[in-house]
């Protein structure tokens, strides 16, 4: 469990753990409303590269950001609003995770995850944010990010 107190250090955080991401890798960012998933996206996004806001993307549901921006692509994502799993197929996804990095916010609207897929998980407890983390075999020394 890795405890982040303030907003800060979950954007920290996304930055450290920015460095290890690869093309292929799925994130799946998981908690209730609010829980801070958005927040770790902007850390990890800022890790790979982009200057500026990073907004939510309830809608459109996927804001992709291209190199020579970041350091590689990567597909921000909010499944949110899917209530049908026909919509999914119309995403892309399937076809952009063999080259970018997917940050899967929502990911409980997936039938079922990627094999591989690192699982982070928010809770809230008392004003901070506390994340467990469900790792993939693959990831193997990749986690726990370095500082
Ligand atoms: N330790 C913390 N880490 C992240 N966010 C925090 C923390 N403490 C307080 N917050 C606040 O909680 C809110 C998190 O919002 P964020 O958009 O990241 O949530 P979300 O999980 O993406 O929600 P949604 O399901 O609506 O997409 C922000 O207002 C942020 O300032
Ligand atoms: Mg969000």
């Amino acid at each position: 469990m890795i405890r982040l107190a303030e907003p800060e250090e979950t954007e920290a955080f996304g930055r450290q753990l920015a460095a290890q991401l690869r093309p292929g890798d799925v994130v799946a960012l998981q908690g209730p409303l609010g829980a801070g998933k958005t927040t770790l996206a902007r850390g990890i996004l800022h890790g790979l590269g982009h200057r500026g806001d990073v907004a939510s993307p309830t809608f459109p549901i996927v804001i992709a950001y291209e190199p020579p921006e970041t350091r590689i692509p990567v597909w921000h994502v909010d499944l949110y609003r899917i209530e049908d799993p026909a919509e999914l197929e119309e995403l892309g996804l399937e076809d952009a995770r063999e080259e970018a990095v997917l940050l899967v916010e929502w990911p409980e609207r997936l039938p079922s995850l990627w094999p591989g897929t690192l699982q982070l998980v928010f809770a809230e407890s008392r004003g901070a944010r506390a994340l467990t983390a469900q790792v993939p075999p693959a990831w193997g020394s990749r986690w726990p990010p370095p500082p």
